[in-house]
């Protein structure tokens, strides 16, 4: 299976430190040994598009709403992300279920309508140190996977993001084996419900010394990086591995 290094910008870089950003970044963007995707803030997406057009280098939004259009104030549209030449959506990261109560349900709806609409969401999953700790992190996958794929089209791509909470932005990334024992979980997880071919991503404090090892374990897909994806070097660094 190709791998895939996503890079999750957050609420980082302007329209203008995004294009200089792939100025830098096509230069050395060769080095990458799986396909390169890019996750602008929504306002950055326009400069992405301009940026990429002509490059085999993907890029999508960080969240939509599930549908097209409407009386919706301040969501984003997969439509226009579709029709600026983007490929993917982030669906569910867990910044979006904490800090803006996305629910399983409302997920699902997201990943269903990005499909119908050619695109491929992109479904983040992850336990919290306390369901870690509770030993209840299968359960967690378990049910964040199968509420949140129930409307997912089994013959349209989908690609998971396993991050777990406690690892996002702290430093404290998963061991190797902790990363190798719950891939192959989520994947055992993933062929119940028929979706044996998904790829599935690692995230959670991702870096150019620790991206090796984990790229080796069972069931590692690739990575969807946050904080070591704003600068060039260290984002291809670890999409070189
Ligand atoms: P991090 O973020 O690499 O800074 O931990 C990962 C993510 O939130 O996707």
């Amino acid at each position: 299976m190709k791998k895939i290094f996503a890079a999750n910008w957050k609420l980082f870089k302007t329209p203008k430190e995004t294009r200089e950003f792939f100025t830098q970044f096509k230069e050395v963007s060769h080095k990458a040994t799986g396909e390169l995707v890019f996750f602008p803030s929504a306002i950055s997406l326009e400069a992405a598009s301009t940026s990429l057009a002509g490059t085999s280098i993907k890029w999508g939004a960080q969240n939509c709403h599930s549908q097209a259009q409407g009386a919706f104030t301040g969501e984003n549209s997969a439509q226009v992300v579709k029709e600026l030449g983007g490929s993917y959506v982030l669906i569910g990261h867990s910044e979006r279920r904490k800090v803006f109560g996305e629910t399983d349900a409302v997920i699902a709806e997201k990943v269903a309508f990005v499909q119908s609409l050619g695109l491929i969401p992109m479904l983040c999953i992850g336990e919290t140190l306390e369901e870690r700790e509770g030993l209840h992190t299968f359960r967690t996958l378990e049910t964040q996977l199968h509420l949140g794929l129930a409307k997912a089209d089994k013959s349209k791509p989908v690609v998971i993001a396993y991050e777990p909470v406690w690892a996002i932005g702290t430093g404290k990334v998963a061991t190797p084996e902790q990363v190798a024992e719950t891939h192959t979980d989520v994947f055992g997880i993933l062929k119940a419900l028929g979706f044996e071919t998904t790829p599935i991503l690692y995230g959670g404090s991702v870096k150019p010394d620790n991206a090796a090892g984990l790229i080796q374990q069972p069931h590692v897909n690739g990575f969807l990086v946050g904080g070591a994806s704003l600068e060039v070097k260290s984002f291809i660094e670890i999409a070189s591995v």
